[in-house]
């Protein structure tokens, strides 16, 4: 019998709905196809935006979505995004296939596509290769009411009213892909771009993200929060799970049980990141005003034969929805310092919640993950003890369970992993001061590598889970091996 201690009296922090964000860049699949077809596509959409997908995610109540990009962000100049379609710029993808870019997704089309899902925009601005000027127009051009230049030249482009623009990155990656910058010259930089990030709006206030490191980069973080913290709402955070190396990162459907627990093993390494980074952080923001904001995670593995290789599609599998699971379930167990986090990506790209081929699309076992954790957002973190065990192979050791408890509205809700392949195990909880009247529970349940496909779209999805026993103050349940479990608890 494993023991699960839950104490709903001891709050430990508030989980933001933003943990659970989403990231869609202008590569592949994502923008074109994925999400916007064009008013005159045979697939049903509104105003350009596929039906079917923002439906999707309006029933996933995603929270933010963040864009352009990753790299394409800070080679994205916004102007030629706006005005009559037939006059855009066109401009080659670099990063991304070389492809051609016809800017007929911008500005108003991202802020369009968010009115009808109903998320917060999370735009990235273009520092690597931008000035300062067009950084600070487009702020302008987005969210000032009254005459200027920009917001007059918006309201001739159709919207008369500002957006809220509630995030706003400066650069990505600036150490990389982003201009290639030392940890001081990005900090000074940041320093100057962020002063023209102005708020027209004190009720409306814009949160502004500085780029942050790469994976384990303690020195990037250092500098950052030494030089520029106090001018930052938010640093970010990038760190994928990729189970072999950048050269050859593995399939996403042909793995053994090895690759399954070493692309744990990888993902578990988040919580060490979110601890140090956070306790640099903390040396410059006692308080934990700064978010760190994880902007870019997920699985990264070798293309879909016979794909474009600069589009980063892949499937997507119950190992994906583990690694979902285990990410939320750190997020949210850190929720004092993580403010926000965002998915790579939304649509054919990477851990996408969706794939799409032509009129047709597909739910990933991602999609349901964030579906079933919709009920922690805007709860507070309660105290919860697992007891795990570890196991895995000998090199590839990783604890048995993964588990995050939050309060809401008078319920308990608690989400669990079991990372074993092979066992299930018996969870006896004992909740403090919590009677329990009532319990709902939906399970996502499957072999290792169980996915859906445009054939067979309905191998996993998420079941009723009945086999829930209560007993006053105690909850017990078995858990089957690769398995994600929810459990809603009622007084
Ligand atoms: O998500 C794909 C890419 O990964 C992003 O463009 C970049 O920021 C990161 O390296």
């Amino acid at each position: 019998m494993t023991k699960y201690y839950i104490n709903p009296n001891v709050k430990k922090g508030h989980i933001n709905k933003e943990l659970h964000g989403n990231f869609s860049e202008h590569l592949g699949r994502c923008i074109y196809e994925g999400i916007y077809v064009g008013e005159d596509s045979d697939i049903p959409n509104v105003n350009g935006m596929r039906k079917d997908v923002v439906e999707a995610l309006k029933n996933m109540e995603l929270p933010v979505l963040r864009w352009p990009g990753g790299c394409f962000a800070d080679e994205y100049h916004w102007k030629d995004g706006i005005g009559p379609k037939e006059q855009r710029k066109k401009m080659i993808n670099t990063h991304w296939g070389g492809v051609i870019e016809d800017n007929s997704f911008g500005t108003h089309e991202f802020m369009e596509l968010c009115r009808q899902v109903g998320c917060k925009p999370y735009v990235c601005g273009n520092m690597g290769s931008g000035t300062v000027q067009e950084m600070s127009e487009w702020v302008e051009y987005m969210t000032f009411d009254g005459v200027s230049p920009m917001a007059d030249k918006r309201a001739e482009n159709g919207q008369k009213d500002s957006w809220t623009l509630d995030y706003f990155g400066v650069g990505n990656e600036n150490w990389g892909c982003g201009g290639c910058m030392t940890p001081e010259y990005y900090a000074n930089e940041y320093r100057r771009y962020q002063t023209y990030v102005r708020n027209y709006h004190p009720e409306r206030k814009i949160n502004k993200i500085a780029c942050g490191p790469n994976a384990d980069d303690y020195e990037w973080t250092e500098t950052l929060m030494k030089i520029a913290g106090r001018f930052m709402d938010g640093l970010s955070l990038h760190y994928y799970t990729i189970p072999d190396d950048w050269a050859k990162k593995g399939s996403a459907t042909q793995f053994d049980q090895d690759s399954w627990y070493r692309t744990l093993r990888k993902t578990l390494h988040m919580e060490t990141l979110l601890k140090k980074h956070g306790s640099i952080m903390d040396k410059y923001d006692s308080e934990k005003k700064i978010g760190l904001v994880v902007d870019e995670w997920g699985t990264w593995f070798d293309v879909e034969e016979g794909t474009n290789p600069g589009f980063l599609y892949q499937q997507n599998t119950m190992r994906d929805a583990m690694v979902a699971a285990i990410n939320l379930n750190l997020f949210q167990k850190h929720c004092d310092r993580v403010k926000m986090a965002n998915i790579a990506q939304l649509v054919n790209v990477l851990q996408a919640v969706i794939l799409t081929e032509g009129a047709e699309m597909v739910l990933t076992p991602t999609y349901y993950v964030f579906d079933m954790y919709k009920q922690h957002r805007e709860g507070e973190l309660i105290d919860s003890n697992l007891c795990t065990e570890q196991i895995g192979s000998e090199s590839e050791m990783v604890p048995n369970l993964s588990e995050c408890a939050s309060w809401k509205d008078g319920k308990l809700f608690i989400t669990m992993a079991n990372l074993d392949l092979q066992k299930s195990y018996d969870i006896e909880a004992e909740l403090a001061d919590f009677t329990v009247k009532d319990c709902k529970a939906r399970i996502l349940k499957g072999k290792m590598n169980a996915h859906n496909t445009f054939d067979t779209s309905q191998q996993v999805k998420t079941e009723t889970f009945d086999a829930v026993q209560l007993g006053g103050g105690k909850v017990s349940f078995t858990i089957p091996p690769c398995s994600v479990l929810a459990l809603t608890l009622e007084k």
